[in-house]
């Protein structure tokens, strides 16, 4: 595994994601060939991590994610869910439209092209589908960032300092630049690395995707803003007013 030390050499890494395919008994797995040799199904499997005795922690709203591996080599794993009413229907079951169009497939190439761009999103690691007759369920695995907390947390029995709210807002112009729109951009999808001048990340790209610019760019913007309104409502101590919101939107502009 590469030593990524200095932004000079995390700038070559980035530009190092190579995308490689293979087919599995009914299914599909594409992979950053610079990172995995010949992935195998097990990595997407909870119990072969906890066999290895390198599951981490499981977390995650919807409880779909893991933590595996051990030291400088942890992954995020991340079965695909759905929300909301059809959820009755199907937990995690979604409409085959073809390969290219499945959700893991979609994100995984979409954060490529964000660090490719130099965006910070974690690294895509490997993703996989397995089909069923007109359906398919979906897995991601990503790099996992250390030292870091979700923005809710952060404000969560604590202040984030004016620079770091900033640091968000300059963080979302960056990716506006560049056309990506965050389809969930919400106060548990970006994330801050725990130092003065933190690094902000930005997570969870299911659905996400390249265009011109335009209004949407508004809506994800408020669409935040209602997150950690609400994420205030749920909890208490959480510092966050107009004044945290100026404090972003002068980062952003
Ligand atoms: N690459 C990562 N590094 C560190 N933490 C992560 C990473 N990906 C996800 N997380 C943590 O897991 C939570 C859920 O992940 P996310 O990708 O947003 O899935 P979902 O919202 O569908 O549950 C995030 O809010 C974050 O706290
Ligand atoms: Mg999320």
């Amino acid at each position: 595994m590469l030593q990524v030390r200095g932004e000079r050499l995390e700038l070559l890494y980035m530009l190092a994601i190579s995308e490689g395919q293979l087919r599995t008994a009914g299914g599909g797995i594409l992979y950053d060939t610079s990172r995995l040799r010949k992935p195998g199904a097990e990595l997407f499997d909870v119990e072969h991590w906890r066999a290895e005795g390198s599951l981490q922690e499981i977390a995650g709203g919807r409880a779909s994610i893991a933590v595996v591996g051990s030291g400088e080599q942890r992954w995020v794993l991340r079965h695909y869910r759905r929300g909301g009413l059809i959820a009755r229907i199907s937990r995690d079951r979604y409409f085959w439209l073809g390969e290219a169009r499945t959700r893991s497939f979609a994100e995984w190439r979409l954060l490529a092209e964000l660090r490719r761009r130099g965006l910070p999103v974690p690294a895509p690691v490997a993703a996989r589908y397995v089909r069923g007759a007109l359906t398919y369920t979906a897995d991601l695995i990503t790099e996992y960032l250390p030292d870091c907390r979700t923005l809710a947390d952060a404000i969560t029995g604590a202040q984030l300092p004016a620079e770091q709210w900033s640091i968000v807002g300059k963080t979302i112009a960056a990716f506006h630049r560049e056309g990506v729109h965050h389809a969930d951009l919400n106060a548990h999808n970006i994330l801050i690395e725990h130092a003065v001048a933190p690094r902000v990340y930005l997570l969870d790209f299911d659905r996400g995707r390249i265009e011109a610019r335009g209004s949407w760019e508004q809506d994800v913007l408020a669409r935040l803003r209602r997150s950690l309104e609400k994420t205030k409502a749920q909890r208490s101590a959480v510092a966050f007013t107009a004044e945290q919101w100026a404090w972003l939107m002068a980062g952003y502009e």
